[in-house]
């Protein structure tokens, strides 16, 4: 059976996507964020997942507000990237896992969540950026299974919801038969609220708690509804629902994770940017 390695989280500003094209990486106000990433790189580097599952929310790219769907997965031989009108340079398209997921979607679908397929699917910078942050090279090492969850138009799926999603997932990657190593991976957040009159909201210390909960008690923020999450974390901050996908898939036969390496840095943009990476209990052990 496939092997399930660990899991990654980053934020996905859309201005990521062009300090990277520009090289500005040593820049004062990046090196904070981009600083976070090498240690991760060097796990990932040494571990090698051939595949990555990926919880993110599309802004608008595939999906518009005429038709929003609560969980969308790709099945797709290739990803298309293309011009979001944020000023990233558009990447090459990146490459599907179709087996893997044929096989999310029928187990998933049969522990009841009723999921879009999508055979054909844009993938925008929440999917794309993370992908050049964790794997710079020029040729992405990593297949993809796009999971894309509304965060965009009310009403929204719940943190518990996105939560047990998370862990079908996770059982679905360890019941594929493939000896491929698959890691997951929740793209967003953490906090933050771009317009209206709380543009700029940050909750630092909602934050740190909910990074560290992933880690201690992974069930921690299910217990706040959207409206909770919307007033803590702002508009956007929402986004922090891909991370507890993420993490819901590590648990699905081991609750226990080891922590490679984290970050959080503010402000990038608006945001208060985060990064986690984790080790699943099986690949420890294994090493
Ligand atoms: C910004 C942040 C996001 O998460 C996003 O999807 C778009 C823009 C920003 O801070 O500019
Ligand atoms: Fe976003």
């Amino acid at each position: 059976m496939a092997q399930l390695v660990g899991g990654l989280a980053t934020s996905h500003i859309p201005a990521i996507g062009g300090a990277i094209h520009k090289g500005l990486q040593q820049e004062a106000y990046w090196k904070p964020f981009f600083d976070g990433f090498p240690p991760i790189r060097k796990w990932l580097g040494r571990v090698k997942p051939d595949v990555v599952v990926i919880f993110y929310n599309d802004h608008g790219l595939n999906f518009f507000l005429d038709k929003m769907p609560t969980f969308a997965v790709g099945a797709a031989e290739q990803y298309d990237n293309a011009d979001e009108g944020w000023g990233i340079p558009t990447l090459p398209p990146f490459k599907g896992e179709l087996d893997l997921s044929w096989h999310i979607i029928n187990t998933v679908t049969e522990q009841d969540f009723d999921l879009v397929t999508c055979q054909e699917m844009l993938i925008d910078h929440a999917c794309t950026l993370p992908l050049k942050l964790f794997w710079p090279d020029d040729e992405c090492p990593v297949s993809i299974v796009p999971i894309c969850v509304n965060t965009v138009q009310f009403p929204l799926p719940s943190a518990r919801r996105v939560y047990a999603l998370g862990r079908a997932v996770g059982a679905a990657i360890q019941s594929w038969d493939s000896s491929k190593k698959v890691a997951v991976m929740g793209t967003g957040g953490l906090s933050h609220q771009l317009d209206g009159e709380r543009a700029g909201h940050i909750n630092k210390d909602f934050d740190l708690k909910f990074i560290d909960s992933l880690l201690t008690n992974p069930e921690w923020a299910t217990q706040f509804s959207i409206h909770d999450l919307v007033e803590k974390t702002g508009t956007q901050g929402v986004e922090l629902l891909m991370w507890l996908g993420m993490r819901g898939a590590l648990t699905s036969n081991s609750a226990s994770v080891r922590k490679v390496h984290s970050n959080y840095h503010i402000p990038i943009s608006n945001t208060a940017t985060g990064l986690l990476a984790l080790e699943t209990a099986e690949l420890s052990s294994a090493t």
